[in-house]
């Protein structure tokens, strides 16, 4: 008996550790990554919001910025404060919900709850992916992707942009490892101290 409950103990700890495996990207035959396909249910760890009323009618990125950390990259950075090899970090774009009435200055709606910005529909879906090895020409091993800033359907696949576009700007003022972390207080919170 004692023998059986050993046994499936060592199975448990087993499965335990091999959970703590990163889930890493996949890539086709030309090294373009595949899209992710279940982002939405990944560790939502914050949105930032950069509206055109706040920056002369031209944001970048005008949308909600929803951004998901996959589950087994979140644990293993709730453990060590680290990003993983294999990290994969979704951004996705959701536009300010827009109908008659919202302030065509600011884009702001008045709601149930009260005046301000509401999310709309999605628009867009950009992914980073640390592996040390396979992107090792790029700072920190990190390599930046969009498969569109438009409405579903987003592309199927997506190669990585030059470290100038991207790597350059989350070197420069992402506070740990090219991440925005100062940006996302789900991960804050996360943070072994
Ligand atoms: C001028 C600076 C700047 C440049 C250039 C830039 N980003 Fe970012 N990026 C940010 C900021 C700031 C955030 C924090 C979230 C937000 O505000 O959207 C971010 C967050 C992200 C995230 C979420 C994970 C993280 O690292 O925080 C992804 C994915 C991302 N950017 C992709 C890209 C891609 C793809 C490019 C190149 C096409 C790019 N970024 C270029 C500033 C930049």
């Amino acid at each position: 008996m004692l023998k059986i409950v050993f046994t499936l103990l060592s199975v448990f700890w087993a499965t335990t550790a091999f959970a703590q495996n990163i889930n890493e990207a996949t890539f086709n035959a030309d090294g373009a990554v595949n899209a992710p396909t279940d982002w939405r249910k990944w560790v939502f760890v914050g949105t930032p919001l950069t509206p055109n009323a706040l920056n002369g009618g031209e944001a970048a990125f005008p949308e909600f910025h929803n951004v998901y950390v996959e589950p087994s990259a979140f644990a293993h950075f709730e453990k060590t404060g680290e990003w993983a090899n294999g990290t994969q970090i979704a951004k996705e774009l959701v536009l300010l919900r827009s109908h008659d009435g919202c302030d065509e200055d600011t884009g702001a709606c008045f709601e149930v709850s009260g005046q301000g910005y509401f999310q709309g529909e999605f628009a867009g879906l950009e992914l980073t992916v640390k592996d040390t090895d396979r992107f090792s020409d790029e700072p920190g091993g990190w390599a930046y992707f969009s498969f569109g800033h438009k409405a579903e359907p987003y592309a199927e696949t997506a190669t990585a942009f030059p470290a100038a576009s991207c790597n350059a700007c989350h070197a420069a003022s992402a506070e740990t490892d090219f991440v925005f972390t100062q940006f996302y207080p789900v991960l804050r919170a996360a943070m072994p101290r």
